[in-house]
């Protein structure tokens, strides 16, 4: 087994979280009770799963939009933890897609236990998910849950799909992001929103909240992969590039450098020994990093503008916060 990187310290992001700090503790509790076997190797997977060093992110937006309405409600408590088992189950899969080591301070369970165990935890994360939703009196939750879950899916089968195709366009890249981390996110604000009892416009608006926020999410974590530090993310870097998977920094240095150029750098990604440090020497050549970044900060505001929509509340002003801790993440 790996040793930990670090020891996992609370994430800045999770300081925003004051308004739903005792109802974050309720999904916590959740989480832990649910996530439970009689089995002792079934009990430790599922343990090792649901670390709590993640951000939590999903359902923290989840119940803030819940909130910014009223109470938050018991089943409002559960989808978040379902969100949540949805996320972390994606996390599960993705590490054996990429091969990871690392993952929230700590080993994957793909490098820990093997892929064969690391498939089936993923699959006791995603169908506990959909068992809790089908404990809701409305069949609302289930069908945006199953319906984001399958379109994030199809995201990772788009994305395995243009490994190796580094002339895939912005376009394709964003559409692929959408699909395999910005949906989940609107799913989660537009579920807080509706379950809240918010009105077709509010929950629209929601929902464009967390497809936006999503997209700079994705964007940010894309441009870690290539410039971050492991040990303050705590799950392995440098998967994108070793997996040939071209994310937007990628692609548009690829788009402005000089075709000489352009076939050198074609070559060393095709080539069996890429050298992190020859990509980094790239990169500080070019303006790919700032692009990236403005890129991120244009969908991090759209996610603020959305939430013109929708009164004013504590939880608003939180939630306009958070785009900024996204933008500013080394985590
Ligand atoms: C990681 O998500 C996967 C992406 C969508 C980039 P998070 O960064 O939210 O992971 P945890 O839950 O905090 O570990
Ligand atoms: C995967 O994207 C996002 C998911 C939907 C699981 P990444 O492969 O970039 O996520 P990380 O960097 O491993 O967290
Ligand atoms: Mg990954
Ligand atoms: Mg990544």
């Amino acid at each position: 087994m790996l040793k930990p990187l670090v020891e996992p310290k609370q994430h800045p992001l999770t300081d925003l979280y004051a308004p739903i700090a005792a109802e974050m503790t309720q999904v916590e509790s959740l989480l832990k009770t649910e996530l439970t076997s009689k089995y002792e190797f079934v009990d430790e997977l599922l343990r090792k799963s649901n670390r709590l060093s993640g951000k939590r992110l999903r359902p923290a937006l989840l119940l803030l939009f819940a909130k910014s309405f009223g109470d938050i409600t018991e089943d409002q408590i559960k989808l978040a933890a379902a969100i949540e088992m949805i996320h972390t189950a994606t996390l599960v899969h993705d590490d054996i897609l990429d091969s990871a080591e690392q993952r929230r301070h700590n080993s994957t369970i793909n490098y820990e236990y093997g892929n064969q165990t690391a498939i089936l935890t993923g699959d006791f994360l995603f169908s506990h998910a959909f068992f809790l939703t089908s404990t809701l009196p409305t069949t609302f939750a289930a069908q945006e849950i199953g319906r984001s879950t399958n379109k994030v899916c199809e995201g990772e089968m788009r994305q395995i799909g243009t490994k190796d195709q580094f002339d895939l366009s912005q376009k394709e890249y964003l559409e692929i992001i959408d699909a395999k981390t910005a949906v989940l996110c609107s799913c989660a604000t537009k579920l807080g929103t509706h379950y809240a009892g918010g009105t077709d416009a509010e929950v629209d608006a929601a929902a464009a909240y967390g497809t936006n926020l999503g997209i700079a999410f994705q964007i940010v974590d894309d441009l870690l992969d290539i410039v971050g530090d492991e040990s303050k993310t705590g799950k392995s870097l440098g998967t994108d590039l070793e997996q040939r998977k071209p994310t937007l920094p990628l692609i548009h240095l690829l788009d402005s450098v000089a075709d000489s150029e352009k076939s050198l750098y074609l070559n060393s990604l095709r080539s069996d020994d890429l050298n992190p440090a020859t990509i980094l020497d790239w990169f500080s050549k070019s303006d790919s990093v700032n692009f990236s970044k403005t890129m991120a900060i244009h969908y991090a505001k759209k996610a603020v503008d959305a939430l013109g929509q929708l009164q004013a509340s504590p939880e608003k002003e939180i939630l306009a916060a958070i785009p900024h801790f996204v933008l500013e993440r080394s985590h």
